[in-house]
């Protein structure tokens, strides 16, 4: 079963733990910054010394929400300001849309982020 653990009697998804950068090279607290791993473009956050991990593309004309601030807590994107929520990946009202997030850990240094796994592999 190749990607897949037991939570509740019922079968879960398992991502695959991914090296994104070093602590060094990560964003200061409530900055943002553009990152890829496996092709896949992230937008790297440090929120209140929190760290999270959003599609960088943005929904609504496709910017790069990697290039954006922090504000309120969420990340903006530099193009029109819609703001999204680092831990739902939500946009704030009235704007409509969803990024992807990220599980992202912190070990040895290092920020890892959890990559679904490509059951086609
Ligand atoms: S492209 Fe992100 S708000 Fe418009």
């Amino acid at each position: 079963m190749k990607g897949k653990s037991q939570q509740n009697g019922r079968e879960k998804d398992v991502g695959e733990w991914v090296r994104l950068c070093s602590l060094k090279e990560a964003p200061e607290d409530n900055h943002v910054m553009e990152a890829e791993i496996r092709g896949v473009p992230i937008c790297l956050a440090q929120v209140e010394g929190r760290f999270a991990a959003l599609d960088n593309i943005c929904p609504h004309r496709q910017g790069p929400l990697g290039a954006g601030w922090i504000e309120g807590g969420a990340v903006l994107c530099p193009w029109h300001a819609w703001a999204f929520d680092v831990q739902t990946g939500l946009a704030a009202a009235p704007a409509k849309g969803k990024v992807e997030v990220y599980p992202v850990k912190v070990e040895a240094e290092e920020v890892w982020l959890e990559m679904p796994v490509d059951e086609t592999a």
